[in-house]
C-alpha cells in the first residue's frame, strides 16, 4: 500500500487554534519503561498487584513493558520526528527514592537526568508528572494514602526530583488523575493497590490533595528559575440521564465525587457543601486538619484535563428502583460507537467540559494532558490504517478548538499515548498509541493517526 498518499483532512476548526498552542505526546513511566528491578528500583504497589491473580488481564505487568529504559534515545529520537514541542512524562517514585524513604537514588534519577538533556537536546519541552500511580510498596503496607504520613512522604520525594531537574524542567505536575488513585485504588478496587474500602478512599482524596499541596509550596518556594506548577484531572462532563430528581441528584453525586471534590479544594481551598452532606449521611468525614485547605489551595498556574469520554447518569437500577447506597449510580449509555475499551466517543462532552471549567473556575489555564483513543489496531505490511483512531483525535481537537472559541482558557493538547504501552488492568490488550509497539521484537511503527498528527502539527505551524 502506498504509505506516502495523503492522510485524511482535519477538521477546518482546528485551524482557529493559536500559533502559541502547545502540542504533544504523553506516557508513564510503569506503563513503558520496564527495567523494574534495575539500578535500585524497589517494587511499585503495581508490581504487587500485577502478581495478584484475576487483576491484570493476561496476568501482564511492567517488568519489560516497552522496553523504554533501554531504549530512551531512540524514542525521543520518534518524539522529535513527530514534530511535537512537548514531552509529558512520569518520574518513577521507586526507582527515584527506593522504599519511598531516604537519599536520592543516584542510578534512579540519573535516567530521568539523561532524558530530559536527551529532550532539550532535540528541541523538545520536558512536562513532568511526579506521581503516575506508582507508590512504592514499603508505603502502601504503611497504610497507602489513606494515611496522612504519605502526603509527607511525597512532598520530600518530590523535592528530591526537583532538586535534581527543575534546572532544565519549566513545567511540573504533581498527581496524574487522583480519581483513579483514590476511587480505582482504595474503592473499586480495580487499580493498584486493590482495596475496596470507601471511607479509606475518601482519606485518600485529602491525603492527596495534601500531598500535592505540600509538593507544590515546597518545590515553589525553592525554584530560582520561572517554573510552572499544576495537577492533572481525569474528567468526563457529567449530565442525568432524565431530567427526573433522581437522575439529576445521580449526575450531581458522581460529578461531585470525581470532579468537584478535587477542583473545589485544588481551587478555592474548599470541599463542596453538597459531597460534605453526602458524605456526612454515610458517617463519613473528611480527615482535614486545620491549615490543610490553605495548603491544598497552593496557585495552580496549570490545570491538566484528561479527557476520554462522558457519560450520563441515573439514580434507578434497571428494575426502576433508586439506588441508595452512596455513592453507587448507574451509566445510561448514549447508544453511541465505543472505542476498544467500550468507552463512548462524546466529544461535545469535551467541549461542554472545558467551557464548564472555565465558567466554574475562572481564569485557570488549562492544558489536555491526556485524550486519545484504544482501537484493535491491525499491523499489515508494516502499516497500522486507524482511520478511527484519526478520527477520534479529530473530533476532539475539534472540541478543544470549540472550546476555546466559546471562551475556554486551553492552551495546549498531549495525545495519549506516544506509543502502545502496559494499559494497567487491561495489560497489553489495549493500544492507545500513535506508535505501534510489537512486544516481542519491541519494533515501533508510526500508525497512521501518527503521521496525521504530524501533519496537523506541521500544517499549524506553517501559517
Ligand atoms: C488514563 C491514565 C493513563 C492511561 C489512559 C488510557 O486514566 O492516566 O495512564 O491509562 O487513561
Amino acid at each position: 500500500m502506498d504509505i506516502t498518499a495523503p492522510i485524511a483532512a482535519h477538521d477546518a476548526v482546528i485551524d482557529t487554534l493559536p500559533a502559541t498552542f502547545h502540542w504533544g505526546v504523553a506516557t508513564s513511566a510503569y506503563q513503558i519503561e520496564g527495567a523494574v528491578a534495575e539500578d535500585g528500583r524497589t517494587a511499585s504497589i503495581w508490581d504487587t498487584y500485577c502478581r495478584v491473580p484475576g487483576m491484570v488481564h493476561n496476568a501482564d505487568h511492567g517488568d519489560v513493558a516497552c522496553d523504554h529504559y533501554h531504549r530512551m534515545p531512540e524514542d525521543v529520537a520518534l518524539i522529535a520526528a513527530l514534530g511535537v514541542d512537548t514531552y509529558r512524562f512520569s518520574v518513577a517514585w521507586p526507582r527515584v527514592q527506593p522504599g519511598g524513604k531516604g537519599p536520592v537514588n543516584p542510578a534512579g534519577l540519573g535516567f530521568y537526568d539523561r532524558l530530559v538533556d536527551e529532550l532539550l537536546g532535540r528541541g523538545v519541552d520536558p512536562w513532568l508528572t511526579l506521581y503516575h500511580w506508582d507508590l512504592p510498596q514499603e508505603l502502601e503496607d504503611a497504610g497507602g494514602w489513606p494515611v496522612r504520613d504519605t502526603a509527607y512522604r511525597f512532598a520530600d520525594y518530590s523535592m528530591l526530583v526537583f532538586d535534581a531537574l527543575s534546572d532544565r524542567v519549566r513545567t511540573w505536575t504533581t498527581l496524574n488523575e487522583p480519581w483513579c488513585s483514590a476511587h480505582l485504588g482504595y474503592y473499586e478496587g480495580r487499580q493498584a493497590p486493590g482495596r475496596q474500602d470507601f471511607p479509606a478512599s475518601i482519606n485518600a482524596v485529602h491525603h492527596l490533595l495534601l500531598g500535592h499541596g505540600l509538593a507544590t509550596q515546597r518545590m515553589r518556594e525553592a525554584a530560582t528559575l520561572p517554573t510552572e506548577f499544576g495537577i492533572s484531572l481525569n474528567m468526563g462532563n457529567a449530565t442525568p440521564a432524565s431530567d427526573s430528581l433522581a437522575d439529576r441528584e445521580a449526575a450531581r453525586r458522581y460529578d461531585g465525587l470525581a470532579r468537584r471534590i478535587y477542583l473545589d479544594p485544588l481551587v478555592y481551598g474548599r470541599y463542596p457543601e453538597d459531597v460534605l452532606s453526602d458524605l456526612a449521611k454515610v458517617n463519613i468525614e473528611i480527615p482535614v486538619l486545620d491549615g490543610d485547605l490553605e495548603i491544598i489551595a497552593q496557585p495552580l498556574d496549570v490545570l491538566g484535563v484528561n479527557y476520554y469520554s462522558s457519560a450520563r447518569y441515573t439514580g434507578v437500577d434497571a428494575e426502576g428502583y433508586e439506588l441508595n447506597a452512596y455513592p453507587d449510580e448507574r451509566v445510561v449509555p448514549f447508544g453511541r460507537p465505543v472505542t476498544a475499551m467500550d468507552w463512548e466517543i462524546v466529544p461535545e462532552g469535551f467541549t461542554e467540559l472545558l467551557v464548564k471549567i472555565s465558567r466554574e473556575y475562572p481564569g485557570l489555564p488549562m492544558v489536555i494532558t491526556e485524550n486519545g483513543a484504544a482501537f484493535d489496531d491491525v499491523l499489515d505490511d508494516g502499516v497500522v490504517q486507524d482511520a478511527d483512531r484519526i478520527a477520534y483525535f479529530d473530533a476532539h481537537l475539534a472540541a478543544v478548538a470549540r472550546a476555546r472559541q466559546a471562551g475556554a482558557d486551553v492552551r495546549g493538547y498531549f495525545a495519549w499515548s506516544l506509543m502502545d504501552n502496559f494499559e494497567w488492568s487491561y495489560g497489553y490488550a489495549k493500544r492507545f498509541g500513535l506508535i505501534h509497539v510489537d512486544y516481542d521484537t519491541q519494533e515501533r511503527t508510526l500508525k497512521q493517526s501518527a503521521r496525521w498528527y504530524r501533519d496537523v502539527i506541521r500544517h499549524l505551524r506553517a501559517r
